[in-house]
């Protein structure tokens, strides 16, 4: 038997391409690993109304992690059109199954961390290392959202707060409300891990991005509970700011920051500005990590017009397996092939289309798995 039961879920467009990239350098380093293929995405919404099937779910219990490549999602009235006919009007709606597979398994650390990688011709600068901690299961992507909004949710707002009348005259058709919850514990446990992470790697600063000046209570909490957290670490300064004057810091002063931690939506675009800095999504990886499973997958989506083509940037998704060597505590293989990507970056021979080049995904690929 293997010493590790390794979820495979390429999902849907270069999902399929990336995790073919990552697949030969697995071999090479000949983990102890058994893959099991376990099916997710667009297809499966189509055909079966259900983006992430129950036997999914299943396999993934029997996991030590899980791999994951990308899916497509569209938004809701494109999503029923394209169902099969024999789900068509059973009600069903489309929800994320990454989003759903990280409630699910309470994977409640969204960790990004973006490096750039001497020699990358697409780093905005070559001195920057940002960690991202982003919250992963609560906010304003917990899922809880009305439209048409019920009466009975209107009154009871209105009840328990006085500026919910002003949209009485609005029809329950033409008002939407998308909720964003933040609990005491969810805040406490992501600040913990990312101050946590800033001790064991020397980071001096642990930044805490939200708006509290607006989002009173959502923000405010969130800030409570970070200043509380932050006691326990003498040693590590906390910065607190507002997520509009961070984008502007972020591009300014990138390498000011090392570990930056906020709420989900946040933590969604501060991440994809961080990733542009050291060469964007094709160099971007990320784990959703619980206390004691994770699944790791490249930032990026399926990108539909590259599907299939052999064409996209392997290197998010070998930073993503590099993670998950991390998380395995298999640090020397996860080493080995840092160095290799970093090796093959710097070299510059071999460069995907986005870099300038034109070799292909596996090409790239290739070239890290003869580095290792
Ligand atoms: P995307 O990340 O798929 O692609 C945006 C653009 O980034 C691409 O057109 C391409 O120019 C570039 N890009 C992405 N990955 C790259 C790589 N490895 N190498 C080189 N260039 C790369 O985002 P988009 O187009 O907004 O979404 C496409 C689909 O993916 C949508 O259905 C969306 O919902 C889904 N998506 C899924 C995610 C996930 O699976 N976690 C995350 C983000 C989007
Ligand atoms: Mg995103």
């Amino acid at each position: 038997m293997s010493k590790y039961r390794i979820a495979w879920m390429p999902g849907d467009g270069i999902g399929v391409d990336v995790m073919n990239a990552a697949r030969i350098v697995l071999d090479a380093l000949e983990l102890d690993a058994e893959y099991i293929d376990a099916d997710i995405g667009w297809e499966f919404w189509c055909n079966e109304g259900e983006p992430l099937p129950d036997r999914t779910i299943e396999i993934l219990k029997s996991c030590t992690c899980g791999l994951f490549g990308a899916i497509t999602s569209k938004p809701k009235d494109e999503a029923e059109k394209e169902l099969n006919e024999d789900f068509q009007d059973k009600g069903l709606s489309y929800r994320s199954p990454i989003v759903r597979l990280r409630q699910l398994f309470n994977l409640y650390t969204n960790l990004r961390p973006c490096k750039a990688y001497s020699g990358n011709p697409l780093n905005y600068r070559d001195d920057i290392d940002l960690v991202v901690f982003r919250e992963n299961t609560e906010g304003l992507y917990s899922g809880v959202e009305f439209h048409p909004l019920p009466d009975e949710v209107r009154r009871t707002l209105k009840k328990y707060n006085e500026r919910m009348s002003r949209f009485d005259a609005i029809p329950a058709e033409e008002i939407a409300i998308s909720l964003r919850d933040i609990t005491k514990a969810g805040a406490r446990r992501i600040v913990r891990q990312a101050f946590s992470y800033a001790q064991k790697y020397e980071y001096p600063t642990v930044t805490l991005v939200e708006k509290p000046n607006v989002l009173r209570e959502t923000s405010g909490l969130m800030i409570r509970e970070a200043r509380a957290v932050s006691n326990d670490f003498p040693e590590i300064d906390l910065w607190e700011t507002n997520i509009d004057a961070q984008m502007m810091w972020l591009l300014k002063n990138p390498n000011d920051y090392g570990v930056i931690v906020t709420s989900n939506m946040f933590g969604d675009i501060v991440s994809d500005l961080a990733a542009q800095l050291v060469g964007g999504l094709g160099f971007a990886a990320s784990g959703n990590i619980g206390d004691s499973f994770a699944v790791f997958e490249p930032t990026h989506g399926s990108a539909p017009k590259y599907a299939g083509q052999n064409k996209v940037n392997p290197t998010a998704m070998l930073l993503a397996t590099k993670m998950m060597l991390d998380w395995l505590g298999e640090v020397d293989k996860a080493q080995r092939l840092e160095s290799a990507v970093k090796h093959v970056i710097a070299n510059g021979e071999v460069r995907t289309y986005d870099m300038g080049g034109q070799s292909t995904t596996m090409e790239m690929a290739g070239a890290i798995r003869e580095r290792l």
